[in-house]
């Protein structure tokens, strides 16, 4: 390893900046990592949900490089083509009735979304407290609104109490492990408890794929919770920004309930590579932000956005939200014999398409084991198999998110690499 690199770092960077094994990546293909040691890796990671299209992407590198040779890096909010081009692609995974505004990270577009829906709240429910609600566990990004909205305490208590409990709440989210939850009652219920009158709610944010906890909402509390929105004149957020471009095995996670949102958050793996996030939501609720008042300086940079087109079409033309449905099927089969044989290290494992996550711990006890978790990553990582290390509200969760182009054999191999752990650990 060069300890050179991490010995800068160390010295210069931000603790906060910091969270995964020191492990040098020096060159990325497809589903493969190396560094710089040229050791390789399988990749379960796709850095983050990001490589959805796979690392170091063909087309994608050449639609930048393209771009790059115009000269043209940045244009603030002059129209460029690079734009429109990805606003169109765009315009054929998302409904007709929505618009786009694109930034650069996921946390941006939360903001975005908590600064339309009080706007709308205001015209069209001016007696109401404009109150949000959002999910216990729940992560929309680390900025004042975000974190707000998010449903880890530990990660917002930075902020004033004062604050924190003004205009967001949070209800349990049914997750199957956590809480104890999985009906829509006890959303309402949650409410009614906290004397929280209905009119005066704006917004509901949820993750179909709460990534903290890797688990899916039942539909029949998705349709109960968009029916229950319509009733009262709520708009309805769904967070897409790692479940969504073809992750799931559908291009929005959302599409599994056969819903249609009124706002959905994208980033991510919009793009497979550079910076690039949306916030897609109803043109009512979009357009009352006056012009020039929802942008920021790099908002969809030219580059990124010649980036997340070829990634769209690269999706599209590769049939990678296909490739993910069935790789899923694969990956869920040997998630089951793995937490089958190993019921004393393994809790419980969710996955859909190729998202998946194992909770580490006892089937029988039902208690997490973080220690164990973390010491799974490390082996897999001296293994050959690229993860990042566990989160979740235990810090006992392995997430599991190969790039999307992923085949049989690499997954099922990956897949072995877990299973020989399990059994050394
Ligand atoms: C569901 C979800 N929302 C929002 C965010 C924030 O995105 P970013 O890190 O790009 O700000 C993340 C990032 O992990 C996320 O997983």
């Amino acid at each position: 390893m060069n300890t050179n690199i991490i010995e800068t770092l160390n010295q210069y960077e931000a603790t906060g900046m910091r969270s995964q094994p020191d492990i040098i990546w020096t060159k990325a293909n497809d589903c493969i990592i190396t560094d710089d040691n040229d050791k390789e890796y399988i990749d379960f990671s796709s850095g983050v949900m990001i490589t959805n299209s796979g690392h170091n992407n063909q087309k994608i590198k050449d639609a930048i490089m393209k771009q790059l040779d115009s000269g043209i890096f940045t244009t603030y909010m002059f129209p460029n083509s690079a734009k429109a081009d990805l606003l169109k692609s765009l315009s054929k995974v998302i409904p007709q009735s929505h618009k786009v505004a694109l930034y650069s990270t996921g946390t941006e577009v939360t903001e975005a979304a908590l600064k339309i829906t009080q706007l709308w709240g205001k015209k069209n429910k001016p007696n109401s407290k404009n109150l949000i609600i959002s999910y216990v566990n729940s992560f929309h990004g680390r900025t004042l609104g975000a974190q707000l909205a998010g449903g880890v305490p530990s990660l917002a208590d930075w902020i004033p109490k004062e604050l924190s409990h003004k205009f967001i709440h949070h209800v349990p989210f049914p997750d199957g492990i956590y809480s104890n939850v999985s009906e829509f009652n006890s959303f309402t219920h949650t409410l009614d408890t906290n004397n929280i009158e209905y009119n005066d709610i704006s917004a509901v944010i949820i993750e179909c794929y709460q990534g903290g906890v890797g688990s899916f909402v039942p539909s029949a509390y998705m349709n109960d919770l968009v029916q229950w929105c319509k009733n009262n004149n709520i708009i309805l957020i769904v967070d897409e920004i790692q479940s969504g471009c073809g992750r799931t095995g559908k291009f929005w996670a959302y599409e599994h309930y056969g819903i249609q949102p009124d706002i959905i958050l994208a980033g991510k793996g919009i793009s497979s590579s550079l910076p690039l996030s949306a916030l897609i939501a109803r043109e009512d609720i979009i357009n009352l932000c006056d012009i020039g008042t929802l942008n920021t300086t790099h908002s969809g940079n030219a580059v990124c956005c010649a980036a997340a087109n070829a990634n769209l079409e690269f999706i599209e033309s590769n049939r990678l939200v296909e490739n993910a449905f069935n790789m899923g099927q694969i990956l869920s089969t040997e998630l089951n014999k793995i937490s089958q044989k190993f019921t004393d290290k393994i809790r419980a494992f969710y996955s859909k398409g190729l998202i998946a996550c194992i909770h580490v711990g006892n089937q029988e006890t039902k208690k997490s084991n973080n220690i164990l978790a973390k010491k799974i990553v490390n082996e897999c990582l001296k293994n050959g198999l690229m993860l990042y290390y566990p989160g979740g509200p235990d810090g006992a969760t392995i997430k599991i998110a190969p790039p999307l182009t992923i085949n049989k054999e690499l997954l099922i191999n990956g897949c072995d690499i877990i299973m020989k752990v399990l059994e050394q650990v």
